[in-house]
């Protein structure tokens, strides 16, 4: 139990359907992946990857519709292993057809009923979340501060309002938010997007999480600002070692603050594996859609002549219309004679092609 990953998600699926078109949204379609205690896992992607549709199922906030509808999260939860869709199956009647889901029946709120039991007790505190806007985030109608001391109340043993507050306080010091003790009664709107990001960060920290998930947590603020909270979530990783799912579009905030990465793209995992190995330029075995983001990544000579980026050529996956092959075939340029047939008509399962490494290709099977 102990070395047991802190999070492990097997083959989830969570679609959503789409009445005009009489179809389902693949976009979450058989994601695997696990988070070790103490690591921080990057899970990087184009927009639109189903990066955002994991994390939130992971957490239980896909409301009942569609929703998540298969596979296992399994989560070290107070000494036990649980799975956070445990029970939720009996809501859910799937129809499969060649290991694809073409069917999907629910009764939706005993469902929702049932996710809500199981999350209750997880969700904010043992599992907290920084979400990409934090002034949307936080509630417009209560000062910073007593918003902390109230998750700090509700999600640790600190129950003494004088006690939570000073803990509030400690916390809002820890993100270096300059004067503290007065930012703490300023309601969100008088503090800018950054300061905001930092209050959301302290009352997530607050609850002493096990695990922490940051969906782009620097997106959308001024590039400034932007990389002053990668080197607050750099300082305060090392500090506390919480385990993390880090979500970014972005790939050098993912390779800078994390230990292992999932690359996803059209609502599965292509690449896993360390780091080092995997967004480093220089190492070649990567799949190709690897290969691609690191190349639109721009450089510092595209910047100082203000070149255009690279962009990936051709448009991300229509989840709807997953093609029978592999998912990245219409737009690799890595496609040989060899393997042709196979990329076209056979989706490549997710092999280790070196220790921990693992790919979705089949550049790299025979
Ligand atoms: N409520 C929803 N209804 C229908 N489709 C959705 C819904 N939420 C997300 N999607 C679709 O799911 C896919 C994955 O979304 P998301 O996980 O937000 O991507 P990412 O976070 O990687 O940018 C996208 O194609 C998106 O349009
Ligand atoms: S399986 Fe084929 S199409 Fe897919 S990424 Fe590999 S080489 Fe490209
Ligand atoms: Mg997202």
């Amino acid at each position: 139990m102990k070395n047991a990953p802190l999070l492990k998600i097997e083959d989830l699926r969570t679609y959503f359907y789409s009445r005009s078109k009489q179809a389902f949204i693949r976009s979450v379609d058989g994601v695997n992946l696990e988070i070790r205690r103490g690591e921080t896992l990057g899970v990087v992607g184009e927009s639109g990857s189903g990066k955002s549709i994991t994390a939130l199922s992971v957490l239980g906030l896909i409301s009942g519709g569609p929703g998540v509808i298969a596979g296992k999260i399994l989560f070290g939860s107070n000494g036990e292993q649980k799975d956070l869709l445990d029970g939720l199956e009996g809501y859910v009647k799937i129809g499969r057809e060649q290991n694809r889901i073409m069917q999907v029946s629910k009764d939706v709120l005993g469902w929702e009923r049932r996710s809500d039991e199981v999350m209750r007790t997880i969700r904010g505190g043992e599992i907290a979340m920084i979400f990409q806007n934090p002034k949307a985030s936080l509630n417009p109608f209560t000062p910073v501060g007593k918003q902390i001391t109230e998750a700090i109340r509700l999600h640790t043993k600190i129950t003494d309002a004088q006690e939570a507050a000073e803990r509030a306080i400690y916390w809002l010091k820890r993100v270096k938010i300059d004067s503290p003790a007065l930012r703490f009664d300023n309601y969100p709107f008088g503090l800018s997007g950054g300061m905001c990001q930092r209050a959301m960060i302290a009352m997530a920290l607050a609850c002493e999480p096990a695990l922490l998930i940051a969906d782009e947590p620097t997106t959308g603020l001024d590039a400034t600002i932007q990389s002053k909270i990668v080197d607050l979530l750099a300082e305060l990783k090392s500090e506390l070692g919480t385990t993390t799912m880090l979500i970014s579009h972005d790939i050098s905030v993912i390779s800078r603050l994390s230990d292992s990465v999932v690359v996803m793209y059209g609502g599965t995992v292509v690449e896993y594996g360390p780091v080092r190995d995997i967004l480093t330029a220089s190492i070649s075995s990567k799949h190709p859609y690897t290969s691609a983001l690191l190349a639109s990544i721009p450089g510092e000579e595209h910047v100082r002549d203000k070149v255009a980026l690279q962009a990936i050529e051709g448009d991300v996956l229509d989840t709807i219309n997953i093609p029978a092959g592999c998912r990245f075939y219409a737009r690799c340029n890595r496609v040989t004679p060899k393997i042709r047939e196979n990329c076209e008509r056979r989706e490549p399962d997710l092999r280790e092609i070196a220790p921990g490494h693992r790919a979705r290709c089949w550049l790299y099977f025979d």
